[in-house]
């Protein structure tokens, strides 16, 4: 287990956020020892927005053990989705292509039920494994409350593994399905950002609403909405968490959306 003192901004896609205490744990051992105390789970930080001051708590990674997958048995939720996604097709198993693109860790993909209208994280799982309360317990998917970009875990609940659901299919059926949802994301920045801000609301897209604000390029410090979809918030370099918050507030003033990010602390 290593513990040291880090900047989460080297550790969040969105290049933001303070000082923090982080535990990588790589055995179960770890991770009894690092839950001891309050805590934080960070994934690969694709969804967050941590303030400049940082945060109090531990903020637990998961490697080693919890980093290690077989595709046919138990994932490691410390995995990189992306990864994932090559290796099923290249085995020719199908189910992980509708979530091509994503920069998430196996358990932030859980917790947040990654996906794009292709299909979502908890249509690809056939058990969970969640520590909480000091012990390991499996839960089918249909305990855990998923819905869009939304799960419900049991408090404090650490995603360690899942099996997965896939089947096998001709390579050529899941390079094709690939395919459609890469040119999906075309018109997605390739700037530093956390993904979508907020929410579609129902029956809409928050980046088209954004767009037809003429919000586009509205920009604090070094945060920016994105030139190319109005719902990313891009970093041009050095923006800090105090920028984005005050752009996220502005946005909001002029729509009423529902952040999609989780703001730490
Ligand atoms: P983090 O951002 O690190 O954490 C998010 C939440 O998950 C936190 O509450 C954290 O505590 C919790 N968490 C992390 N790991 C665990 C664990 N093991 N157990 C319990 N809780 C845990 N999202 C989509 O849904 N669809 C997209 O198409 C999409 N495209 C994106 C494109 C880009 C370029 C970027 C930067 C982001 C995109 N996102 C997208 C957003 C993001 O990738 C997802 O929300 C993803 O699920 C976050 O996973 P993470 O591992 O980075 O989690
Ligand atoms: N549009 C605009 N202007 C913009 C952005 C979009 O007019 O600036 C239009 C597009 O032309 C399209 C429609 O709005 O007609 C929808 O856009 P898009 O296909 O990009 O989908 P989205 O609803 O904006 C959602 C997810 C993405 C996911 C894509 C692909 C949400 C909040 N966003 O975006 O997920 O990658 O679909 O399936 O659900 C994320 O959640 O972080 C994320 C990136």
């Amino acid at each position: 287990m290593r513990i040291e003192r880090v900047l989460l901004k080297d550790y969040t896609t969105l290049g933001v956020g303070g000082p923090a205490e982080l535990w990588t744990v790589e055995t179960q051992e770890d991770l009894l020892k690092a839950t001891e105390a309050p805590y934080r789970v960070l994934g690969n930080g694709s969804n967050l927005l941590v303030m400049d001051e940082g945060v109090p708590e531990r903020v637990i990674r998961l490697a080693g053990e919890f980093a290690t997958y077989d595709l046919r048995g138990w994932v490691g939720a410390g995995v990189l989705l992306p990864l994932l996604v090559q290796e099923a097709a290249r085995q020719g198993l199908s189910g992980l292509e509708g979530l091509l693109g994503i920069p998430a860790q196996v358990g932030g993909a859980v917790k947040m039920n990654a996906g794009t209208r292709f299909g979502e994280m908890a249509d690809a799982l056939e058990a969970v494994e969640i520590f909480h309360e000091g012990r390991f317990h499996i839960y089918l998917p249909q305990e855990l409350g998923f819905g869009y970009r939304q799960s419900r875990l049991p408090p404090g609940g650490i995603v360690t593994r899942v099996r997965l659901k896939l089947k096998e299919r001709p390579l050529e059926e899941i390079r094709r399905r690939m395919a459609e949802v890469d040119a999906a994301r075309k018109g997605q920045p390739k700037r530093k950002s956390a993904g979508c801000a907020f929410k579609n609301p129902p029956g809409h897209s928050a980046g088209r609403l954004i767009d037809e604000r003429g919000l586009k390029g509205l920009r604090v410090g070094d945060a920016m909405v994105s030139l190319e979809h109005g719902n990313f918030i891009v970093n041009l370099g050095q923006a800090t968490a105090k920028d984005v918050l005050e752009l996220l507030k502005r946005i909001q003033e002029e729509l009423p959306l529902e952040l999609e990010w989780e703001v730490w602390p």
